[in-house]
C-alpha cells in the first residue's frame, strides 16, 4: 500500500484554492468610493452647471456637446435652466470653480478606472 497522504493534502490545497477563487479575482475591487474635496471656490458660488446628481452622470456628455458647439458653431454660451450663463469651455469654466482636479476630478476618475486624455492638449490652469 502506497502512502495517499500527500496526494490528499495537495487535493485539499487545490479544493481550497478553486473555492476562494473568486476572492482572490475581486481583491482589490469594491474598494469604497472616495470622498471628494470640493474646492473654496466651487463652495464659494454653490451651484454647478447642472444639479449635482446630473453632473455626476453626465458631465462628460456635457462636456463633449460644448465641444462640438464651439469647434463646430462657435458659439461659446451655454444658458441653463435657471437661466445662468457659462463660457462652454473646460479649463476656464469647470476647473475655474473646481481648482482642485487633483483632488477632485482625477481622485473619481482613478477610482472609476477612466483616464480622459483631454489634459494633452487642455490645460489645468494650476499648472500653467
Ligand atoms: C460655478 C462653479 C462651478 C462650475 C463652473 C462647475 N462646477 Fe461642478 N460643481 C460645483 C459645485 C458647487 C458642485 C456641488 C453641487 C452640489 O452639491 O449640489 C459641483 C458638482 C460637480 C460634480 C458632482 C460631484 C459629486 O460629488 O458627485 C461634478 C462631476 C462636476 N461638478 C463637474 C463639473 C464639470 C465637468 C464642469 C464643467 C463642465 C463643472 N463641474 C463646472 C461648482 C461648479
Ligand atoms: C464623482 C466622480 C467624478 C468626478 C468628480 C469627475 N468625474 Fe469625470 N468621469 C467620471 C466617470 C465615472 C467617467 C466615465 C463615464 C463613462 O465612461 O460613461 C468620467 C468621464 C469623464 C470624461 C470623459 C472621458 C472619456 O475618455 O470619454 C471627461 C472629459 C471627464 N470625466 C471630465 C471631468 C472633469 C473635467 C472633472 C472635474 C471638473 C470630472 N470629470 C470630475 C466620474 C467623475
Ligand atoms: C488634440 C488636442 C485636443 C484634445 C486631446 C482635446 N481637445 Fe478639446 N479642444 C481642442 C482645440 C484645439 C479646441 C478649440 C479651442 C477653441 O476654439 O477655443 C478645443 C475645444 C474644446 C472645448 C471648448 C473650448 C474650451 O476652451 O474648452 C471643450 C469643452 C473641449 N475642447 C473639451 C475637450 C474634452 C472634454 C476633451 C477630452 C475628452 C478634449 N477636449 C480633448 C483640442 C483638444
Amino acid at each position: 500500500m502506497t502512502n495517499d497522504k500527500p496526494k490528499i493534502i495537495a487535493g485539499l490545497v487545490i479544493f481550497v484554492i478553486l473555492v476562494t477563487c473568486p476572492m482572490w479575482i475581486n481583491m482589490g475591487k469594491n474598494k469604497p468610493a472616495p470622498k471628494l474635496e470640493m474646492a473654496a471656490e466651487a463652495q464659494a458660488k454653490g451651484y454647478c452647471v447642472l444639479p449635482k446628481a446630473d453632473m455626476k452622470e453626465k458631465h462628460m456628455q456635457i462636456l463633449d456637446g460644448w465641444r462640438n458647439s464651439v469647434v463646430r458653431s462657435g458659439q461659446r454660451v451655454y444658458v441653463n435652466d435657471q437661466g445662468k450663463r457659462f463660457d462652454m469651455s473646460l479649463s476656464n469654466t469647470c476647473l475655474e470653480c473646481h481648482t482642485n482636479k487633483a483632488e477632485f476630478c482625477d481622485k473619481c476618475h482613478v477610482y472609476a478606472s477612466v483616464n480622459p486624455y483631454c489634459w494633452d492638449c487642455h490645460v489645468n490652469p494650476k499648472e500653467k
